[in-house]
């Protein structure tokens, strides 16, 4: 028996995260950038989407963007929409996006020891955390629950942040991520600033977390590995631009982009995964002063005429799209 396809509505709703033409501009000293130039994605429900490029594509831009807490004063968010549960968060107030920072949205970063206060224990940190959200009742009994969650014993609440290891730390980050039973999580590169040997540890505790609560993630990541092992879907930024979209196993058995077609095989040459900016030749372009045209043209290996005037659009390619005038049949050679 077929399945019939889904209703735009049901596809509504289950869509978690949806980002539309999000754009966020900084002011520097080089002029105006945009390090989030009309950028759309979704996320659904129970879905953990990885959004990977070079470094300098946009990527954190992006998750400051969807919690509209950035890094410098200078940025903004310009024009798009965030909507988490079909409702748009660009009008809220700073207030408002308070509660859903933590409560609908939990957050993981890569340098745990960047937000854990360093004055206060594992359980005050949670403890607060979750009178925040009016989620105080019962703390202690729900802080050691989220320690066990996370593999520490409940004796980690007295500990100080100074007195974790580097692994335990993101567990605290995890575990602090998911207290308020977020709709969604996002995860700035989770992994990258502990031990290789840990580095699997944590990202096996938060797929296994992320599956049991069926919580939605986009997993902000430069490592391809982590992509393949656990996003369902990935996008593809280059430049401030999303290049390419697709479920995982669609995007590195075909990759439609040539951006892509590189960031493989350069990886897959490899033994050892390495960062992605050195897979390809040449870098990320300046943003206050992008190519014209299709922003990838100086370093692509099928530049056309027209790729160095027209910016190309994303085209649909079944259940992926990518932006690439290679696949425009007028186009194309
Ligand atoms: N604090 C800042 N001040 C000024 N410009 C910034 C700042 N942070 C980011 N940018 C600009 O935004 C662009 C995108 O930065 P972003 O941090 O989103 O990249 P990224 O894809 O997350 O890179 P990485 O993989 O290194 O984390 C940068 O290339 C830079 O032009
Ligand atoms: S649009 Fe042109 S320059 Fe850009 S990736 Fe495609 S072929 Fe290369
Ligand atoms: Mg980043």
């Amino acid at each position: 028996m077929t399945r019939a396809a889904p209703s735009a509505d049901a596809v509504a709703a289950e869509t978690v995260l949806e980002l539309r033409d999000l754009v966020t501009e900084i002011r520097s000293v080089r002029g105006l950038v945009r390090p989030v130039d009309g950028v759309s994605l979704r996320v659904r429900a129970g879905e953990v989407v990885g959004l990977v490029g070079e470094s300098g594509s946009g990527k954190s831009m992006t998750a400051f963007s969807v919690m509209r807490l950035f890094p410098t004063k200078a940025a903004r968010l310009v024009s798009g929409e965030v909507r988490l549960r079909g409702r748009d968060l660009t009008p809220l107030r700073q207030e408002e996006m308070r509660t859903v920072r933590g409560r609908e949205v939990g957050m993981i970063f890569q340098d745990p020891a960047s937000y854990l206060n360093p004055v206060l224990t594992v359980g005050r940190q949670l403890e607060q955390q979750l009178q925040a959200h009016a989620m105080g009742r019962g703390a202690e009994a729900r802080i050691a629950e989220l320690l066990q969650d996370v593999g520490l014993s409940p004796e980690f609440a007295r500990r100080y942040p100074h007195e974790l290891s580097g692994g335990q730390a993101q567990r605290v980050g995890i575990a602090s991520a998911l207290a308020c039973r977020p709709a969604l999580v996002i995860a700035d590169e989770p992994t990258t600033a502990l031990d290789v040997t840990i580095q699997a540890q944590v990202l096996r505790l938060m797929a296994r977390l992320q599956r049991e609560q069926g919580v939605a993630m986009l997993l902000i990541t430069h490592d391809l590995g982590v992509v393949a092992e656990v996003c369902d879907h990935v996008y593809v930024m280059y430049a401030g631009h999303i290049v390419e979209e697709g479920p995982v196993e669609r995007l590195f058995a075909a990759p439609q982009h040539p951006y892509t077609q590189g960031l493989l095989s350069g990886v897959l040459d490899l033994i050892e995964p390495k960062p992605i900016e050195v897979a390809i030749r040449g870098s990320v372009p300046d943003l206050a002063h992008p190519p014209e045209g299709c922003r990838f043209h100086p370093r692509c290996p099928h530049v056309m005429d027209v790729c160095r005037t027209r910016v190309p659009p994303l085209f649909d390619l079944g259940d992926a799209r990518a932006a690439c005038w290679l696949h425009d049949p007028e186009v194309a050679p």
